[in-house]
């Protein structure tokens, strides 16, 4: 029987619950579909700072990198730890360590659920370069407090960098409809978003079966919600990844079916997965959270694990669970309700 060993990491508020929730489906499916999922959780989170002053030990890293993938509820406790704090302390330095460049998320409207357009029929890709770019950290602040104060913050575009993700987005066009969505501000940012373009042409040759649209990011905010229905797969840089996929999140119908992956394509360190909501903290311990977005993510963890069929079985029953108008709606309906509507709709 294939066995994956997978690291828990719950982290704050509703994070401990949501991450609980999909862990109860994915262990459900693993024994129908016969493979194991063996587990280590690990209690890394603003009470783990409060402990012991990190968020993460000194080996985390380390201890992290055996396992193959990493599941992640939501980590941040604004009111006792600094958000830039348990953001820095964590997330970010597991994304770097493991060269997750690939943020990926999917967006689409599941059964029964209403979001806030006219159309509900597309099926997007975003995929958002998570390494560098207006992310990199280049810059720095000079006379601070006077009037001359000088602020300087600089995109970091590299050749490696920009390929990368530019052929992970075409990979993933390939496997889905044939459709490449290239989104930069070349207009104005003549230099780096030039680069990407430049790029982007240079690589279509190497996938002629995908047909590749070039959009700047503000026609593409309009586009996902005039006409969400044309895209596929879009690709993205860090900043305006971030933008699309927050507006991606709004059009499915919020943050409780948002999920996400951060991908390490060449397989040398584990990826990780997380639903796109933070831990809530107006509703941690109601046992009201929406699970979905998690569970929705434990699903993308089985296909990278090349567990195509429980991860299919998952989806499918997601989308019959909200169908049945099961967690569509606000505290319709309780964390533990829904999860196991899920494991019902499986075993159906
Ligand atoms: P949030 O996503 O935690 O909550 C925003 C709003 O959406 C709240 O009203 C919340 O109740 C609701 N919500 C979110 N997920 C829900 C779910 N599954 N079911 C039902 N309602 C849901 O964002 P917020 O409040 O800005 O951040 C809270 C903390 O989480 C902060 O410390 C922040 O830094 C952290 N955070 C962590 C993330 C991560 O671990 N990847 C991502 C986003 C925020
Ligand atoms: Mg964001």
């Amino acid at each position: 029987m294939t066995e994956h060993q997978i690291a828990l990491i719950p982290g704050d508020g509703i994070g401990v619950d949501v991450t609980q929730a999909a862990m109860k489906v994915l262990q459900a499916v693993a024994g129908m579909e016969s493979f194991t999922l063996h587990t280590g959780t690990f209690p890394w989170s603003c009470a783990y700072y409060h402990e012991t002053g990190a968020m993460i030990p000194q080996d985390g890293i380390e201890t992290l990198r055996g396992f193959d993938a990493i599941f992640l509820g939501a980590v941040g406790w604004p009111e006792s730890v600094p958000d830039a704090v348990s953001l820095h302390g964590l997330l970010l330095p597991i994304r770097k360590a493991f060269d997750q460049y690939a943020n990926i998320r999917p967006h689409r409207l599941l059964p029964g659920v209403e979001g806030p357009l006219k159309s509900g029929a597309f099926d997007i890709l975003c995929i958002r370069e998570n390494t560098e770019g207006e992310y990199a950290g280049a810059g720095g602040r000079v006379h601070q407090g006077r009037d001359n104060e000088v602020a300087v913050q600089t995109s970091i575009f590299t050749r490696q960098g920009v390929e990368r993700i530019l052929r992970f987005g075409f990979e993933q066009a390939q496997a889905r409809r044939g459709h490449l969505t290239s989104v930069t501000k070349s207009n104005a940012q003549q230099y780096s978003m030039v680069f990407w373009d430049e790029m982007t042409r240079a690589l279509a040759a190497e996938y002629p079966d995908v047909t590749v649209s070039h959009v700047h990011i503000d026609a593409m905010a309009a586009k996902m919600v005039m006409n969400p229905e044309n895209l596929d797969v879009i690709v993205a840089s860090n900043l305006f990844g971030d933008i699309l996929t927050d507006l991606g999140a709004a059009i499915q119908g919020g943050l409780g079916f948002a999920a996400s992956a951060n991908i390490c394509p060449d397989r040398s360190a584990p990826s990780m997965f997380e639903p796109v909501h933070g831990s809530a903290p107006d509703i941690a311990g109601k046992g009201i959270a929406n699970p979905i977005a998690a569970i929705w993510s434990g699903a993308m963890m089985l296909r990278h694990l090349g567990e195509d069929r429980a991860a299919d079985r998952v989806e499918k029953a997601i989308a019959e669970t909200t169908g049945q108008g099961i967690g569509i709606r606000p505290g319709s309906h309780g964390t533990d309700e829904i999860t196991d509507a899920v494991i019902a709709a499986m075993k159906g």
